[in-house]
């Protein structure tokens, strides 16, 4: 893939973030880096979707403890969930998996390599997190929206810096 050009004529630059479900960590995903992308002057330049490996929540708003978490945080938390398609690949430059099985499930779906070299891990952005590293999945959990969320700021934080500075990202 090439360098991302967020100037190119034929439109902005255009990021999926999957995860399982698409209620939990995509959803928190998709706010987060929308938000970082306005206050950086970006919004126009990239436009950011979200949705889930599996179809078990398609057309469900985000779970109560998602949507709470981006509300008391200052986040927009309007959201409807949907399941990723072989055909997305065309439609984004960049598919941010949550987890390693969500970025498995995505390249085994990629129509071509260059397509399956698009799938990264949404933490491989945060400068701080080891090679690897996922965002845990909550929905199973008591609780850890807040700790998801702080996760999430940290990748979302990253991957502006690295927009805004038009680095090559796959
Ligand atoms: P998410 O969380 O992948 O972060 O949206 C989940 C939501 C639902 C299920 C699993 C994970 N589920 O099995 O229904």
């Amino acid at each position: 893939m090439p360098k991302p050009d967020l100037d190119r004529p034929v439109g902005p630059y255009r990021v999926v973030v999957v995860c399982l479900g698409n209620i939990c960590r995509s959803p928190m995903a998709a706010a987060v880096l929308r938000d970082r992308l306005d206050k950086a002057g970006l919004s126009h330049r990239v436009d950011v979707d979200s949705a889930g490996t599996g179809s078990w929540h398609v057309g469900e708003p985000a779970d109560p403890r998602a949507a709470e978490t981006l509300s008391r945080h200052g986040y927009d938390d309007t959201h409807r969930a949907r399941q990723f398609q072989r055909h997305d690949y065309s439609e984004f430059d960049l598919v941010l998996a949550a987890d390693a099985s969500n970025a498995a499930d995505l390249r085994d779906l990629a129509p071509t390599p260059t397509d399956a070299a698009k799938v990264k891990l949404l933490r491989s952005f945060d400068p701080a997190s080891p090679p690897g590293a996922e965002v845990p999945d909550p929905y199973f959990g008591e609780d850890g929206f807040d700790e998801v969320l702080a996760l999430i700021e940290a990748a979302c934080d990253g991957l502006v810096g690295q927009l805004a500075a038009g680095q090559q990202l796959v």
